[in-house]
């Protein structure tokens, strides 16, 4: 079996992700027309492969080299099985609760046993946090949010966020009230590589990335709160209020809920790397890559979207995000696919998902 070259990076023992970061409305449009077709996800904690049920493919082959990842889309694949919407809500953290132990039973029932033991370790967070809450990368925020955010923010100007309003009003907003010197200092001290490195992302992962992530992040948020609008991201609102308002992710939301649990039967849940799928001589129409062509060295990343490339089928699409290490099609197979420019302007400025520098949506000529 093809070993992928991360595996040997970085430890895989915990959830990184207790939800997606990723914005899957962007996604799925990216994605295009995959009515029938074979669509490949990383599975990070699970919610965009489930969002890709709703284009109505035959299946959906799910892969990730972390066991805690794919518990991650088991748990959720409970929780449409046996809660309810509301029920839903409640457990991933999106809605305050005490009857999150409770529901986390229900929604384990027929699970397998591994599942649930590994589930249960967690249920004291779960019950704190929401199951979307629980991992490294969400903890990072609520640090962010609960220690460091009230020294340079009251909570009157964090609410005041998220009231619509238009664009010009959203920069005076920032410039006013919000992009304060403290703030910036804040941004500067937090998202040092350093910090970063300890708390957030495993320190593996800044191998191949460029620049300061405090600048980058200064520019993310520039596009999060005057591009987009404040009160339709639901990330902002769990980054800067630990839970969400009226706007959720596109998986979370109620108008998918039955179209997901009547298709769960369609995901095709392989553990292991991506390199592993490829290697099967399958072909698949569309792939929801993440961003894990970041995590690679270019030499490595040239390697693995030439075998992604002999895995799809004419007229498939490739979508994929950089955070700041910059990936699009390598030159040696530039003339394999059509870079679609005119899907990608069209969706980067609704990426709610507001950290990533870029989205790429790349497709298979015939
Ligand atoms: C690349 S990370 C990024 C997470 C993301 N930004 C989010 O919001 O969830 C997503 C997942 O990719 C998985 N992963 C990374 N490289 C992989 C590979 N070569 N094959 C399969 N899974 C991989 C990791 O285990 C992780 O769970």
């Amino acid at each position: 079996m093809q070993r992928s070259e991360i595996e040997a990076k970085a430890a895989f023992d915990h959830i990184r992700y207790a939800q997606l970061w990723e914005d899957a409305d962007v996604l799925t449009e990216g994605l295009g027309d995959c009515a029938g077709g074979t669509l490949v996800s990383i599975c990070s904690a699970g919610d965009n492969a489930l969002a890709m049920l709703t284009l109505d493919p035959k299946k959906v082959v799910v892969v990730d080299l972390s066991p805690a990842q794919i518990a991650c889309l088991q748990l959720r694949i409970g929780m449409f099985r046996n809660l309810d919407h509301a029920e839903f809500l409640a457990l991933m953290g999106a809605r305050p609760s005490t009857e999150r132990k409770v529901l986390l039973v229900k929604a384990l029932a027929g699970a397998a046993p591994e599942v649930q033991a590994f589930w249960n370790t967690l249920a004291d967070e779960v019950a704190l946090h929401g199951a979307g809450g629980v991992g490294k990368f969400e903890r990072y925020f609520r640090i962010f949010r609960t220690r460091l955010l009230p020294l340079v923010h009251s909570r009157k100007t964090i609410d005041a966020i998220f009231v619509s309003r238009p664009k010009a009003a959203r920069q005076a907003f920032l410039d006013r009230w919000f992009n304060t010197w403290r703030w910036r200092l804040l941004l500067n001290v937090f998202f040092s590589r350093f910090v970063m490195g300890r708390m957030g992302r495993d320190k593996a992962f800044f191998d191949h990335v460029e620049g300061s992530p405090a600048q980058h992040v200064a520019r993310r948020i520039h596009h999060a709160a005057v591009i987009g609008d404040p009160a339709q991201n639901s990330y902002l609102h769990w980054i800067m209020k630990g839970t969400h308002g009226e706007a959720l992710p596109m998986t979370w939301r109620a108008e998918h809920f039955e179209v997901i649990k009547s298709r769960l039967d369609r995901l095709d849940i392989r553990p292991g790397s991506l390199e592993a799928f490829i290697s099967t001589g399958e072909k698949a129409d569309g792939f929801n890559l993440s961003d894990i062509f970041e995590y690679m060295s270019p030499e490595v990343f040239a390697q693995v979207y030439g075998s992604i490339l002999r895995a799809s089928a004419p007229g498939a699409r490739l979508v994929y995000w950089n955070m700041m290490a910059p990936r699009r099609v390598p030159q040696a197979f530039a003339d394999k696919v059509t870079t679609r420019s005119d899907i990608e302007d069209r969706l980067k400025p609704r990426d709610k998902a507001f950290f990533y520098s870029d989205l790429v949506v790349e497709e298979v000529k015939g």
